[in-house]
């Protein structure tokens, strides 16, 4: 997979790609990941990039020109551009398993008071993290690149994925390790005898038991 990244801050990046499975995910090159200062493609003498808003009111907003040019530079056919914005629809897991399969994805990072609203005409998808307002959609724009690219091909053992909280519209299973007692707090017997069917099948109940707790939202998928 390709990622290009459209943001007005390029190195608030440093550490999260260099660090833990993302930095694994680019050394085996199971993706390639580029960053785009959106300054650099302003025409405007002093590389304005955003100005005050029609009608009035506070804070600057994003301009076309440098979005539209980088945009269409940066895409082909194969290229899914993705703005991220409180207003976009809400991510899950079913986006980040669709979005793990493109070949191109163009993550576009807003920030000051938001875009042009002329800007959401060419872009693809629009993406919120979640109901709360950042500053920017840098952190968002991690979000998604975590989330899609630990699925890619190689990244992390295939198993893992298959045990993820969202997996079939359910949470995670818990889990523990050693010690077998710590302050009196004892591991299930179930998860100690070595029989794999009983294990199993305790899993999947606490799997149920805890979405039915916590999620039933997610049962009603
Ligand atoms: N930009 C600012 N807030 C955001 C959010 N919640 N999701 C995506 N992009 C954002």
């Amino acid at each position: 997979m390709k990622i290009d990244v459209l943001t007005l801050f390029p190195d608030m990046y440093q550490g999260f790609l260099t660090e833990s499975i993302m930095k694994r995910a680019i050394d085996k090159k199971a993706v390639t990941i580029e960053f785009h200062n959106i300054r650099s493609y302003s025409k405007d003498p002093h590389h304005k990039v955003d100005d005050s808003p029609y009608g009035g009111g506070h804070g600057m907003v994003l301009m076309c020109q440098p979005i539209f040019d980088a945009i269409e530079d940066l895409r082909t056919k194969e290229s899914k551009v993705i703005m991220l914005t409180p207003d976009g629809v809400p991510y899950n897991q079913e986006i980040v398993y669709d979005l793990s399969h493109e070949k191109h994805l163009i993550l576009l990072c807003g920030h000051y008071e938001g875009f042009d609203e002329r800007i959401r005409s060419i872009v693809d998808m629009e993406i919120s993290i979640g109901d709360y307002v950042l500053t920017g959609g840098e952190v968002p724009s991690m979000v998604l690149m975590d989330s899609i690219i630990r699925l890619l091909p190689g990244v992390i053992e295939e198993e893992s994925h298959i045990n993820d909280s969202f997996h079939e519209h359910l949470l995670d299973y818990p889990t523990y390790t050693k010690p077998q007692n710590f302050r009196g707090m004892e591991v299930p017997a179930v998860l100690c005898n070595g029989n794999h069917q009983e294990i199993m099948a305790y899993r999947e109940e606490m799997r149920y038991n805890r979405t039915k707790e916590r999620r039933p939202d997610l049962l009603e998928k």
